[in-house]
């Protein structure tokens, strides 16, 4: 992957692969919306862009892509299949719908979308996942919103590390435990819906950071996310805020602001349950 406008970190992935730091989350983009906005982003220095089988806009991220002057190779795409396809054959048809609707030949990074344990045929998904790594359609894995014993279940079966799970995170749900585990796996930590959905971005500790670093509260929220271990996918719409959002890697915040933030903990509404929630 080589350089961007905007400098964004990559990190290398437990199967190897590559990933920028920061990405556009594009839920609840419409394909016309995310049409615009990912090709916005792509200007903007934005390398990684997130969709999803369940954002019904793979189509527009599609285009968007098929617009930028960007080679693919410089993009790293996202996307997540639903419960519907959890078994080993599943996984395959649903890999081969979204890239359709894309109009790509590999996806950089597939995740099961959603644990779904009344379901109960994670594992087998995960199989079919670990077929398409060995053959090239994707170049990494890995889960949205796995527990800790679940992804056990998944690399005792396998023997295959997940390259990504990721995790609601933000001042408003921390995850240190779940981060730690992802950690001492190898597993990357990434942070959906990193900016509390926007509701944290007035909250004291936020705003005294920003003006502490003359930068706004939503680059205080995406640098906290990564001083955590945790890789932010901001969702906007807006060229100004996407811009901001990936500029985050010229200051630090210090002990102090970062415990002030972790204070706004379990402050919001609760958390979306991976054992009930899912599709
Ligand atoms: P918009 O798309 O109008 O910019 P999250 O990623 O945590 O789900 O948060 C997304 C929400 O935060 C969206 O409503 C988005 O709105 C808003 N948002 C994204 N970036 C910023 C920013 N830099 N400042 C304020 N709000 C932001």
């Amino acid at each position: 992957m080589s350089e961007n406008p905007a400098a964004v970190p990559v990190k290398k992935l437990a199967n190897g692969a590559e990933i920028p730091m920061i990405g556009l989350g594009t839920w609840p983009m419409d394909d016309t919306e995310a049409g615009a906005a990912v090709l916005h982003a792509i200007e903007a220095g934005y390398r990684l862009i997130d969709t999803a089988e369940n954002y019904r806009n793979e189509e527009g991220v599609g285009q968007a892509i098929a617009r930028s002057p960007l080679a693919r190779s410089e993009l790293f795409v996202t996307t997540k299949l639903n419960a519907e396809w959890h078994s080993f054959d599943g996984v395959r048809t649903a890999w081969r719908h979204s890239i359709e609707r894309l109009g790509l030949d590999y996806i950089d990074l597939l995740l099961i979308h959603w644990p779904n344990p009344a379901q109960g045929t994670y594992v087998d998904a995960y199989k079919g996942l670990a077929k398409l790594l060995s053959k090239g359609k994707v170049r990494a894995i890995g889960t949205s919103n796995f527990t800790q014993d679940q992804l056990t279940e998944l690399i005792d079966a396998t023997g295959v590390v997940p390259d990504v799970n990721q995790i609601q995170h933000s001042p408003l749900w921390m995850r240190a435990d779940d981060i730690a585990f992802h950690e001492k796996h190898g597993i990357l930590t990434q942070a959906w819906s990193p900016l509390g959905r926007g509701a944290v971005l007035e909250a004291e500790p936020v705003t005294a950071a920003a003006t502490a670093h003359s930068v706004t509260p939503a680059q205080v929220v995406l640098r906290w996310n990564l001083q955590h271990g945790a890789s932010p996918i901001p969702k906007s719409t807006r060229p100004d805020r996407q811009a901001s959002n990936l500029d985050v890697f010229s200051f630090e915040l210090d002990e102090a602001q970062m415990a002030a933030i972790d204070g706004l903990d379990g402050t919001g509404p609760a958390p979306a349950d991976p054992m009930t929630f899912g599709h």
